[in-house]
């Protein structure tokens, strides 16, 4: 940055030297066509002349480029600093968080708003500095020729820089309604690409590309509007200009016949007046920027400074036994004021399992999030190895769990990324990747796909079938081989023999270590030594598969009716 004000301040210096070599030349010109037998050397003046201006241009060139290489660059590195910077913060960011604002505006901020700030630190900053040092080596050289000359030159400009700022203000205004309708336009058409399975089996294409041509004909209104105002500007900067130019002619004339200045002194002003013109003009374009750059920065401010409200409060390496206790927790989830959990309290040894069964918006899923501290419990505690999940860091609790989660999400990537997504690159094994996924049954599925691990599933895994991907998300979750194993309702989309298997090698694998599996299906939890039924967030019943069936209660009313379906279709 410092250089980078050194540098301007050289390129405008040798800028405007350049500019009295015009009078120079043209007052000699004067002169020598007056005599009657020009020489050779009057010849060889004018072209020592001309290659004086040629070399105080280059030098003003060679240190413009050395401001653009300083400024910009700097600008750019501020960018790169505050992008990173602004993911790194999202990504200790709660959920909650994401839940309360739109992926567009996340978006938007780590982008449209971080380049704005940019424009203020690099082309901003620049021209400001620009238009000052030229301000300065020009107004002194022209006050030397005539004040007067001067003061009428220079009367248009300040007139042309306000009212460029209006206009520049104008335009801004209208291209955030420009961007607002041109992500209006993105978001549908997003949607529509991704849902464009559903899109197509109701027959909606036809709805959608009218709803699209509304929108594209918003935006094209509003760009007319935007070009018109654009259309104006630059005619209107010339006719200022050429109000100087005027001013120039006529006021420097009278004084040239006069013989106060000389006929160089006249092109010399024109010169000056021209080289001020754009610069004073960027000046309200650049107080444009810095208001456009205010604003995106509160922007990005409001984000950067939202703390999370989930935090580790120690960083140190805590090695998890798998114990987990549940005393009395209630939650309400935040947004909604749904209360998804009353009063429950249960224990999980370590290395021995829990199922959990209740119908859907029982709470289960709410179970899984608080154990991962996704949320925070209203009232009551989790106790993980006899200690509050609060004193655990983070990253030491999140390591050690693998969780399988209901909706299933994987990454466009090949499916061998997919399922060692939880352990580094340098980590990672071709034997232990197959292993996962012949204990999550996958494998002979994978084998046959053409690329066999590295198939790239598209966007949310869209070339798989459901069970395919949740048998994706188990193989991930074992991977690692964490010591707690949350698997949230995993198993739904695939159908029972295949589930025997899966549980068949999850017991194996489970062995000595913690799990959870929350299923509202009876063949999922039938076999797990313990089960919980959960309804409208309390925990009903308690017991073995038997025991619950004799309570003839909802586990067993749950099991009634599912058996009434597998005949029924069986
Ligand atoms: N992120 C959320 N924000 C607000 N409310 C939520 C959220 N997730 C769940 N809920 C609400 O909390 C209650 C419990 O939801 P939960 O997902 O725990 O149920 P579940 O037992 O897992 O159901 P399912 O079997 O359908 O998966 C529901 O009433 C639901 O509407
Ligand atoms: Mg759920």
């Amino acid at each position: 940055m410092l250089l980078g004000v050194l540098f301007v301040g050289i390129s405008n210096y040798f800028g405007v030297n350049a500019v009295p070599y015009i009078r120079l030349t043209i007052d000699y010109i004067k002169t020598a066509s007056t005599q009657n037998h020009p020489t050779s050397d009057s010849y060889h003046q004018l072209f020592i002349y001309g290659i004086y201006m040629l070399g105080y241009a280059a030098l003003s060139g060679f240190f413009l480029f050395m401001t653009r290489q300083t400024i910009i660059v700097m600008s750019r590195m501020i960018e790169y600093d505050l992008k990173n910077e602004i993911y790194d913060h999202y990504q200790k960011l709660d959920i909650s968080f994401y839940k309360r604002n739109n992926t567009g505006d996340l978006m938007n901020r780590i982008s449209e708003d971080v380049s704005k700030v940019r424009m203020y630190l690099g082309p901003a900053i620049m021209y400001i500095l620009n238009t000052s040092f030229l301000f300065y080596f020009t107004i002194t050289k022209m006050v030397t020729v005539d004040i007067k000359l001067t003061l009428f030159v220079l009367a248009p400009l300040p007139l042309l820089a306000i009212s460029i700022y209006f206009v520049s203000d104008m335009i801004n205004k209208k291209s955030t309604k420009v961007q607002e309708k041109l992500s209006e336009i993105t978001t549908l058409s997003q949607e529509s690409f991704s849902g464009i399975r559903v899109l197509k089996a109701y027959g909606r294409e036809k709805h959608f590309i009218k709803e699209f041509e509304g929108l594209s004909n918003n935006y094209k209104n509003i760009t007319m509007g935007l070009v018109k105002i654009e259309s104006l500007f630059q005619p209107f900067i010339v006719l200022l200009i050429g109000f100087s130019t005027l001013f120039t002619l006529y006021i420097g004339g009278t004084l040239a016949i006069k013989h106060q200045i000389t006929y160089g002194n006249i092109a010399e002003f024109m010169v000056y007046v021209n080289k001020l013109t754009w610069p004073i003009a960027s000046l309200g374009w650049v107080t444009s920027l810095i208001q456009r750059a205010a604003a995106s920065q509160t922007r990005i401010n409001e984000f950067l400074h939202t703390e999370p409200e989930i935090k580790s409060t120690t960083s140190s390496i805590k090695i998890i036994e798998g114990e987990i206790i549940f005393k009395n927790v209630s939650f309400t989830y935040p947004d909604t004021g749904i209360k998804a959990l009353k009063n429950v309290s249960f224990v999980i040894q370590k290395g021995h399992s829990l199922a959990i069964i209740g119908r859907t918006g029982s709470g289960k899923s709410t179970i899984a999030n608080l154990i991962c501290r996704l949320y925070e419990p209203d009232s009551g505690e989790i106790l993980i190895d006899g200690e509050n999940i609060n004193e655990i860091p983070l990253s030491s609790l999140r390591s050690q769990i693998g969780y399988a989660p209901q909706d299933v999400i994987l990454f466009s990537d090949t499916i061998t990324n997919n399922i060692a997504f939880s352990i580094d690159e340098d980590q990672q094994s071709k034997e232990a990747i197959i292993q996962a996924a012949q204990d999550a049954d996958i494998y002979s599925n994978i084998i046959e796909f053409k690329n066999q691990f590295e198939t790239i599933v598209g966007e949310r895994g869209i070339t798989l079938s459901g069970g395919q991907k949740q048998r994706i998300a188990i193989a991930r979750a074992i991977i690692k081989k964490p010591q707690i194993m949350i698997f949230d309702d995993c198993l739904s989309a695939v159908d029972t023999q295949t589930e025997e298997m899966i549980l068949g090698n999850l017991k194996k694998i489970m062995i000595s270590k913690t799990s959870l599996i929350i299923s509202h299906r009876i063949s999922t939890v039938k076999n797990a030594g313990n089960i919980i039924v959960l309804e409208k967030g309390e925990i009903v019943e308690y017991g073995n598969h038997q025991q619950l069936l004799e309570k003839q209660g909802t586990y067993f009313e749950l099991y009634k009716m599912q058996l009434l379906e597998e005949e029924k279709s069986a």
